[in-house]
């Protein structure tokens, strides 16, 4: 009788360790899904730019290059954990509080990636969308025409030398202009907001175009989410 009630208080003991254990399970789990970075998936299929950018260059292109700055962020970052909390945006946002010794890697990878989303959703298959609303208000009176800002991104773009992003931002007073960057350097972590931009990196055209920096960029505009770039400058997600 007595070995039945030893068996039965060790059994009852054995339950109520591991129900206060459930908390610390959960927490270590959800540290773990928060000590990665993960790719997201393209926000549509590969062959969805087709014919303006083909299938293959965008699988390389996801699949691959942003994967790497992803895999480099990650690795960089790993003896920094905290900074998980913080962001990718967030970094970018204040490189300076980033430990010196990983900083570029940061804003090259942490750039690289951030860049390469914003990328994707500035991007359509519901193509030769027009600019429209507030946005096209704006445009009209920042760059006199719709036209002549689409001259003068093109400018931008064709005159980045070597790799690197031409993007249309706004600044903390509204006022839309704009800037081209070299590598990854992202508009983020000038205080700017992008609206869109195109990726001028010879990964993201090489294949299609070859040399061809004006025809990519001339094709480009078939599948810009102008719905998107509106949203971006409405603020709204
Ligand atoms: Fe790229």
């Amino acid at each position: 009788m007595k070995k039945k009630y030893s068996i039965l208080l060790l059994a009852t003991l054995s339950i109520v360790t591991f129900i206060a254990l459930i908390p610390t399970i959960s927490a270590k789990s959800s540290n773990l899904s928060d000590s990665q970075f993960e790719l997201k998936p393209l926000p549509y299929a590969y062959d969805a730019l087709e014919p303006y950018i083909d299938k293959e260059t965008m699988m390389l292109h996801h699949d691959k290059h942003e994967k790497a700055y992803l895999d480099n962020l990650n690795k960089a970052i790993s003896k920094y954990p905290e900074l998980y909390k913080i962001g990718i945006e967030g970094m970018l946002k204040d490189l300076n509080s980033v430990p010196e010794d990983i900083r570029e890697t940061v804003k090259n990878n942490a750039g690289g990636v951030y860049n390469h989303e914003f990328f994707w959703s500035i991007m359509s298959p519901e193509q030769n969308q027009t600019p429209a609303g507030d946005l096209l208000k704006a445009i009209n009176k920042d760059f006199q025409s719709f036209d002549n800002f689409k001259a003068k991104f093109k400018e931008a773009a064709l005159g980045r030398f070597g790799s690197g992003w031409a993007f249309l931002v706004k600044d903390k007073d509204g006022k839309l202009s704009i800037i081209s960057t070299a590598n990854q350097d992202s508009p983020i972590s000038q205080g700017l907001t992008p609206i869109l931009g195109i990726d001028v990196w010879e990964h993201a055209y090489y294949l299609k175009y070859q040399n061809r920096r004006g025809d990519y960029i001339d094709n480009w505009w078939n599948v810009v989410n102008w719905k998107q770039a509106e949203n971006n400058y409405s603020d709204k997600k």
